[in-house]
């Protein structure tokens, strides 16, 4: 009755069916409650990001307005996100090249269903973003994925790219910063790569969600591929990260290429839009007010993502035992911890549960390829940030400590 494409993604994994008993738990015996560096809402109540909330502001349709949508969305909306991207990232696209979506991972599910036949190959980074598999499940397309690797910073692994294209290959995942690697596209990987698809007749699709979100310095890296025009290319993005409004629901897809391809895809691109309508006319008419706003949530987010780096870096300097590092961050809203690799990061993160009520993701949530990595969220409220993390380091140290009498 259901299409074979989504049994086996229903199933709890053990790790998500061990954090909720043990919340439970933490619950019924009302004791501590668990310090969760996980949540990546930016909204979440216990970050105490924002005092104003979208739905104090957001007036709704008048009841007598006329219906009259687009299929690319509101031009006024679109030239305001052009005149967004422009002061954000450099080049200003042409409104009509914008496309309006409810959110990035809608436009994910359009490019795969625009590029890809069923059967067909999507190239995406590893590690980064799980929901792509359930873009891939949805619109039938199968992925394949290239390595990410870090030497002093996180770079493409080139030769795995290539390894990976097939002649089924329809696209090319890149996201920047990454998440969680917070890694940034260099401009010698994006010439590498607009090469091979401009070759092969595959797209670019580049994921630039957090690309206002800028932490280590990252030379040669590239701010956005809008505007390239030497493969088919969409860069993606949207309010929920750089204006701190996922609950408004709008995202865009910036199209740019040689004209006749962007010409044939600009049309199958309305197709699909217009089937869809996605973008609700409540949330367009306050995206002068959502982009005003989204620059102070914007500034809240940075600060905060800088303070608790910073935090993160002098805590993990100044333990006793130096246990573990974050690695280098160039942007986006997450911090890889290096943990020595004594067993699988689910293991640690099970131990720093258990032993000392912190919510940690381990890496295999995000297909890292080695063991020992572990992911926070930045947002968390500093003072629990650092609680948190102190707690973390401890039961780390503990741990390295016990096996090293083993040994
Ligand atoms: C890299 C990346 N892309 C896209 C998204 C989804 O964004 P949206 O809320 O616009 O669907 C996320 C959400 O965390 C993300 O991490």
């Amino acid at each position: 009755m259901i299409s074979s494409r989504f049994a086996p993604s229903f199933e709890p994994s053990p790790w998500s069916a061990h954090v909720d008993a043990r919340l439970l738990a933490a619950h019924a015996a009302g004791g501590a409650p668990v310090i969760d560096l996980t949540v990546s809402n930016v909204t979440a109540p216990e970050h105490k990001l924002f005092s104003e909330s979208l739905e104090e502001s957001l007036e709704m349709a008048d009841s007598d307005s006329i219906y009259q949508p687009h299929p690319r969305g509101a031009q006024r909306v679109r030239a305001l996100v052009a005149d967004h991207l422009a002061q954000a990232l450099g080049p200003r696209p042409n409104p009509n090249d914008l496309w309006l979506t409810a959110s990035t991972s809608e436009a994910y599910v359009w490019l795969f269903a625009l590029l890809a036949d069923c059967g067909d190959e999507i190239l995406v980074p590893e590690p980064s973003y799980p929901l792509f598999a359930s873009f891939a499940a949805i619109t039938g397309v199968r992925l394949q994925t290239y390595a990410l690797v870090y030497d002093d910073a996180w770079m493409i692994d080139l030769q795995s790219l290539v390894n990976s294209l097939s002649d089924r290959t329809r696209a090319i995942v890149v996201v920047s910063p990454n998440n969680p690697t917070g890694s940034r596209l260099r401009r010698w990987e994006l010439d590498a790569i607009t090469a091979l698809c401009a070759q092969r007749a595959i797209a670019l699709i580049a994921d630039e969600v957090f690309a206002e979100y800028l932490l280590d310095p990252a030379p040669d890296a590239v701010d956005t591929v809008v505007g390239e025009r030497r493969c088919l290319t969409f860069a993606l993005g949207g309010l929920s990260k750089s204006a701190g409004f996922p609950q408004a629901k709008l995202g865009w897809i910036a199209m740019s290429g040689p004209d006749n391809e962007v010409a044939a895809a600009s049309r199958a691109l309305d197709h699909i839009a217009d089937s869809l309508l996605s973008v609700s006319g409540a949330v367009q008419r306050q995206a002068p007010w959502l982009m005003q706003e989204g620059r102070k949530r914007q500034a809240l987010i940075d600060r905060r993502i800088r303070d608790n780096l910073t935090t993160l870096r002098s805590l993990c300097d100044s333990h006793p035992a130096a246990v573990s590092q974050p690695l280098r961050c160039e942007g986006g809203w997450a911090a890889v911890l290096r943990v020595p690799a004594i067993c699988d990061d689910e293991q640690w993160a099970r131990w720093i549960l258990d032993e000392s009520s912190v919510l940690v993701q381990p890496g295999h949530l995000y297909d890292f390829s080695a063991p020992g990595h572990l992911v926070l969220s930045l947002l968390t409220e500093p003072q629990r940030w650092a609680e948190g993390v102190r707690k973390m380091l401890g039961v780390i140290a503990q741990h390295i400590r016990q096996d090293a009498s083993r040994t």
